[in-house]
């Protein structure tokens, strides 16, 4: 039907939570989220902040599961473990960083450190990727701001 129209796969990016010291708070709220939306989560993982990890991880969602969309959250700051973006680069296909810079531009309007996420949006084959920062505040204003608007992407993409 017309509910969950779109396939999604949540990656949560995180030493700490691949390691289980710290619980995963945004990956489930990602599925919340997207869930109350027109999407179904089918895949959601942890992994820690290692960059092939991360690709490995992306390749799987996109070329074996064959999202329509992969959410990844955390590792777009400046620590030196923050490689998500690197990652999420290496992977692509083709680059679509209008979606990375209107959540930055948006997010800007609620905190100026939205400058600091170093987060890219691309497509690798038929999958869109689209990095969001870690805390659970961030990934509901990223959210609450993108999702409505990238049905039309989506279907063009399929
Ligand atoms: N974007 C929104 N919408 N809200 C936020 O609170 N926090 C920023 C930024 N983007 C934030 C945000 C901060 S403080 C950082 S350091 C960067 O995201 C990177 O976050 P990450 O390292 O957890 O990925």
């Amino acid at each position: 039907g017309e509910t969950h129209r779109y396939r999604v796969g949540v990656l949560t990016v995180s030493d700490r939570s691949a390691r289980g010291e710290r619980e995963d708070l945004a990956g489930p709220l990602i599925r919340e989220l997207v869930e109350k939306d027109s999407y179904l989560v089918v895949d959601q993982s942890i992994v820690p902040d290692d960059q092939k990890t991360i690709e490995e991880a992306l390749i799987r969602l996109a070329d074996q599961v064959k999202v329509d969309l992969i959410l990844t959250t955390g590792g777009t700051g400046f620590s030196v473990r923050d490689v998500t973006p690197e990652a999420t680069m290496a992977v692509a296909g083709r680059n679509a960083p209008g979606i990375a810079e209107a959540i930055r531009a948006y997010s800007g309007t609620i905190t100026p450190r939205a400058m600091l996420s170093r987060a890219a949006s691309v497509i690798r084959g038929r999958t869109l990727i689209v990095n969001l920062p870690g805390s659970p505040k961030a990934v509901r204003e990223s959210l609450d701001f993108v999702l409505p608007n990238l049905y039309h992407g989506l279907d063009v993409l399929k």
